[in-house]
């Protein structure tokens, strides 16, 4: 799968299906499950490593990673979803060189063949034409953006019609910049469902409604591997309950702690310590 098959399957009025992955074993899975598209978010610093926020995760973690979910997605699939790996914060906000070469690290440097970036701001714009005609192809991330979680909260977005007019205005501002997707995050469902018959790119939703063109989950989340879901993306099985469940059936099987083994006393005096 390549970033061009999204846009055929979008043409050819096929949903599309992303879900997010953080090492080889959840990697394996998702590929199982038959997914079109396989992003390591930067979700991952909150689910998998225990942050407050996405905020503290490092590009060089989040190469770490992709490498272990490239490597899942090898071992179980004949011919992988498309893998898209999310650029931390501030890896691609302290200018364009520093961008294009973040962006650069993680095709070079694992099997992703695309970056994620949040925001549409003219700076990031004319980042990701810089990305885009290097030959990285790029999905763009608006509505809300965890990576500005201390200006806009983990509120929804675009409430009332001026702030869904700039919505418009950036959807458009990307697709023209040359992104090939686009992740639209907790928006009024018809706003959604206007962007995606408006706009040529796929536009992938969270929280956006079933009108999308696509539709992206955290895995943990639909999981409930998590301990708190997002309101707009609700588990569709209490894994963490049933995790918790039969490996505690298993630790009260192992019965009681064996007796503790009287010392024996020791046939010389030790040795003393030099
Ligand atoms: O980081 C992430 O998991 C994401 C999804 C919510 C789209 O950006």
């Amino acid at each position: 799968m390549r970033p061009a098959d999204l846009i055929r399957r979008k043409q050819g009025g096929q949903a599309i299906t992303m879900l997010t992955a953080w090492d080889a074993l959840s990697a394996a899975v998702v590929a199982g499950a038959g997914v079109d598209a396989v992003l390591v978010g930067d979700s991952l610093a909150m689910v998998v490593l225990g942050h407050a926020t996405t905020l503290p995760v490092t590009l060089e973690e989040m190469l770490h990673h992709c490498r272990a979910v490239g490597r899942g997605l090898a071992a179980a699939a004949a011919n992988p979803p498309l893998l898209i790996c999310d650029l931390p914060f501030l890896s691609y906000q302290c200018g364009a060189d520093a961008a294009v070469a973040a962006a650069g690290r993680v095709l070079k440097e694992t099997p992703a063949v695309a970056v994620k970036l949040e925001g549409a701001e003219p700076e990031t714009l004319a980042v990701i034409d810089r990305m885009v005609r290097s030959g990285i192809p790029v999905m763009g991330h608006l509505g809300l953006t965890p990576q500005s979680v201390h200006q806009l909260g983990y509120r929804r977005q675009a409430g009332d019609p001026v702030s869904q007019e700039r919505l418009r205005r950036r959807a458009l501002a990307l697709q023209e910049a040359g992104c090939f997707a686009l992740v639209i995050e907790h928006v009024p469902a018809p706003l959604a469902s206007e962007l995606s018959a408006a706009l040529l790119i796929p536009v992938i939703g969270i929280g956006a409604g079933d009108g999308c063109d696509g539709q992206v989950r955290v895995t943990a989340d639909l999981l409930g591997l998590t301990s708190r879901q997002p309101p707009f993306s609700p588990p569709l099985m209490e894994g963490r309950a049933l995790a918790v469940e039969v490996l505690g059936r298993w630790v009260r099987e192992q019965g009681p702690a064996p007796a503790p083994v009287p010392p024996t006393r020791p046939a010389s005096p030790a040795a003393p310590h030099c």
